[in-house]
């Protein structure tokens, strides 16, 4: 296969219908068929290829949702299945594995939520991961978010997949916060990967889409099957612009992680400047477990969290930077901060959540210094 970079300009070029160098947008929910060569449904050979080739219904498919599946199938290292969010590629994991229990600890919310529901229609049992030994049968779903939202620490993915594969059930994990190169699930373990594409994939903010990376081509043509009848592919001018960043990704993705290194470097230096404002630091670079360096291939998530001392200063310092906008979300171009009790409930009300974007690092460095000065100051 090709390096990242070509990969992601030229994985879908076996798809080209037209001339374009950058593919067209589609808006069409249907496709004419080809009269002079009718081949009914039932007599389609390989359904997934046929879809991707000469679409027929954008529920099933569109020119720009087989383009990114080709991208992310490189990217991923897999078979990937494209949805129109994170939380849905996750509601399709659960739907099509149907687990009779589900093991997780922390997390993102909506993850919670949705197992919440299905708890709540079907009785789902739900578990911590230190339960595994007692509950987990043949089939259940062990879940784990590596590295964590809204902490951006890591936990030991192989390790976790022996436990669990010991007692026949399936590990997915969701690699959001660390997407390739920065890790590869895969080899520690992993049975399915999940990532919430409105994220590093696109890039921009722009955009909302997730994806479902499975080994064979007969799982994602049992995704894809289950997602036809959702009615959960991704749409149409969110598959232009998600194919359209994932073209610069990889120097997206290399830029935020380097510039993540050089402040949480700065402010773990500093710590002690800060001390009537800044208490704690979450980020894996800081964590000293072993297999976290092998893990994250010396790479880190470009996501981590801070505590300061009092609500109030959390709700202050968005309005003493100029560069980190007060928002939630994570992995686009911008840098964003988020004082995390304005969308999660059940979060220590003193956290801030931070994404690092693709600006310059010394500017960063200087906002989040001046406005620390500040509060320390008051
Ligand atoms: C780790 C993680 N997984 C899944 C999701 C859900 O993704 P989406 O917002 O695209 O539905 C998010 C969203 O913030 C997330 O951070």
């Amino acid at each position: 296969m090709a390096h990242l970079s070509t990969a992601l300009i030229h994985g879908d070029d076996k798809l080209n219908r037209v001339t374009d160098v950058a593919p067209p947008i589609n808006v069409s929910t249907t496709f004419r068929f080809d009269n002079n060569n009718l081949i009914p449904a039932n007599e389609v050979k390989d359904f997934l290829q046929s879809i991707d080739e000469n679409p027929v219904y954008a529920r099933e498919s569109h020119p720009n949702s087989s383009r990114v599946q080709a991208v992310l199938s490189d990217l991923l290292g897999g078979h990937a299945v494209i949805y129109n969010s994170g939380c849905s590629a996750f509601h399709a994991l659960m739907c099509h594995y149907n687990p009779k229990r589900f093991f997780m600890d922390g997390g993102y919310f909506g993850v919670h939520a949705i197992a919440d529901l299905i708890t709540r229609n079907y009785g789902l049992e739900q578990h911590s991961l230190d339960e595994i030994e007692e509950f987990a049968q043949a089939g259940d779903i062990v879940h784990l978010e590596t590295p964590l939202n809204p902490f951006g620490t890591s936990s030991d993915i192989e390790a976790l997949a022996k436990r669990v594969h010991d007692k026949g059930a399936i590990l997915s994990i969701d690699a959001t916060l660390a997407p390739p190169p920065l890790q590869d699930a895969w080899k520690f373990g992993a049975d399915i990967i999940l990532h919430s594409a409105t994220k590093y994939f696109g890039g921009h903010s722009d955009l909302l889409a997730g994806v479902l990376v499975v080994k064979t081509k007969e799982q994602a043509y049992e995704l894809i099957e289950d997602r036809i009848h959702l009615g959960t592919n991704i749409g149409n001018l969110e598959s232009y612009l998600l194919l359209r960043s994932l073209r610069t990704y990889e120097m997206r993705i290399m830029k935020q992680e380097n510039n993540t290194r050089k402040v949480i470097t700065y402010l773990n230096e500093n710590k002690s400047k800060f001390n009537k404002v800044l208490n704690k630091i979450y980020h894996s670079s800081l964590q000293d477990d072993d297999f976290v360096q092998k893990q994250l291939s010396g790479l880190y998530c470009p996501v981590f969290a801070i505590t300061l001392h009092s609500i109030d200063q959390c709700k202050e310092l968005p309005l003493y930077l100029k560069y980190f906008q007060h928002a939630t979300s994570l992995g686009g171009v911008e840098s964003l901060i988020e004082w995390r009790a304005m969308s999660d409930s059940d979060i220590d009300q003193c956290l801030i959540r931070v994404s690092i974007g693709c600006e310059n690092a010394d500017d960063l460095i200087k906002d989040l210094e001046n406005a620390l000065q500040i509060l320390q100051n008051k």
